[in-house]
């Protein structure tokens, strides 16, 4: 029998994204993060793999992210960063160093929107591209802008 070999998409979540539908709700909604998992499991089902991680500890994502660098079959990484986005260059490197593997960073609120030290980003500039402000719906369009890349 001849197995086809589904490509593969790495959801990475960092610190307190695990609070997802519970953690201030008037800005990340009532969803869950198992939920956000789930529909986007059911929605590619068949034809994409979704791998999941959350972690609230940095060395945990990069030892992740660093692991992706060798993955067969991953079109890239979908990478919500929560607050270390602002903060560390430890990860900003990690996605460097993974390079050419593409990385989206995304959001579910709108940063730009809100206060200052949302603002910067460390790491959109190592990224291919940045998604934010839609709510659950950020992480689909970066899943669908890793399968058409
Ligand atoms: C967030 C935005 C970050 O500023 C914040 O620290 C988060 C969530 C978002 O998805 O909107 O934890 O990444």
């Amino acid at each position: 029998m001849l197995m086809s070999v589904l490509p593969h998409v790495l959801v990475l979540n960092g610190p307190n994204l695990n609070f997802l539908g519970r953690r201030e709700p008037q800005i990340y909604g009532h969803t869950t993060l198992t939920d956000v998992i789930d529909e986007l499991r059911r929605r590619y089902d068949g034809t994409l793999v979704i791998d999941h991680l959350q972690s609230n500890h940095e060395g945990v994502l990069i030892d992740r992210l660093q692991a992706a660098a060798d993955e067969p079959n991953l079109l890239g990484v979908v990478l919500n960063a929560g607050a270390y986005t602002h903060t560390s260059v430890a990860l900003r490197d990690a996605v460097s160093s993974i390079a050419p593997l593409p990385v989206v960073e995304v959001h579910l609120s709108n940063v730009q929107a809100r206060e200052d030290f949302r603002h910067r980003s460390l790491i959109g500039a190592v990224c291919r591209g940045v998604i934010a402000g839609f709510g659950t719906d950020s992480y689909r369009l970066a899943v669908e802008a890793l399968r058409k890349k």
